[in-house]
């Protein structure tokens, strides 16, 4: 009910090139690519580039919530980004804090739940402690789910989930005939979440890198040249519009 009183009230907003909201996907994903490559542009370094793109974040989650995309899931950081340099990886590790100090007010009040994918127990302890305190603080709210990405990696992610089922048969629980999809989705960091129906990836880069692999099979896709900290609400409508256009098919027929 107050989703929809939300939706009411934001719908009255006009913004340039706004979706039709009746076609909106319920679950986007996005990798967040180009950030290194704006602040090179500038001759900044590259810890500028996800400075300036944490501004993006801030813009797309509203954006998301406004259209009543129902889950974000945003690529923040992959099992792979810790072999950037070490300065690199500190400032990454502060962002999410930042983020959230700045921004968890307006996401309270938006009725947003924060989520994390990924392996925290490997994080620094702060980012872990920013991150906790806000999945418990907004873990009531009941609008759109911002899921964060935050040492994540798909096949490790897989890995597990077959780790898991090979000693649920070999303790007899399961049976190998009866494991099927539902079983891996169970063991999943994104259990209970449908997968995305669409998959936004900024900078040019024509690739899925380690991100919701098994999650993607049907994902439509969607990637731009504009480089992150540049990705702004029209185009994330334009991603969208380009999405209602799709004929989704599942592997069937028109
Ligand atoms: C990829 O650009 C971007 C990242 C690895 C980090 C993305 C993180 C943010 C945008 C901030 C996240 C903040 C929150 C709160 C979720 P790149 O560095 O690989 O760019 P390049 O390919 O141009 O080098």
């Amino acid at each position: 009910m107050f989703k929809l009183k939300q939706l009411f009230s934001r719908q009255k907003k006009t913004y340039a090139n706004k979706p039709d909201l009746a076609g909106v996907p319920y679950h986007v994903a996005v990798i967040m690519d180009g950030n290194g490559r704006w602040a090179k542009k500038r001759g900044l370094p590259r810890i500028a580039g996800h400075r300036a793109g944490m501004e993006s974040v801030k813009e797309i989650t509203t954006a998301a919530d406004d259209i009543g995309v129902q889950i974000l899931t945003l690529y923040a950081f992959s099992t792979e980004n810790w072999k950037r340099p070490e300065q690199e990886v500190d400032f990454l590790m502060r962002l999410p804090q930042e983020f959230l100090l700045l921004e968890l007010e307006t996401l309270m009040k938006n009725n947003v739940r924060i989520r994390i994918l990924g392996d925290l127990d490997a994080l620094p302890s702060h980012t872990q402690t920013s991150i906790n305190a806000a999945c418990e603080k907004t873990k009531n709210n009941t609008g759109m789910v911002l899921n964060i990405a935050l040492n994540y990696g798909s096949r490790t992610e897989i890995l597990d989930a077959i780790r898991s089922i090979a000693k649920d048969v070999k303790a007899g629980l399961l049976d190998p005939e009866s494991i099927d999809e539902s079983a891996i989705n169970s063991r999943l960091m994104t259990q209970g979440i449908p997968d995305p129906d669409l998959l936004i990836r900024t900078s040019g880069e024509l690739r899925l890198s380690n991100f919701l692999l098994w999650q993607c099979a049907y994902t439509e896709l969607w990637f731009t040249d504009i480089f992150w900290p540049d990705f702004k609400r029209e185009h994330f409508y334009e991603a969208i519009r380009a999405y209602q256009k799709r004929g989704r098919r599942f592997g069937g027929l028109k």
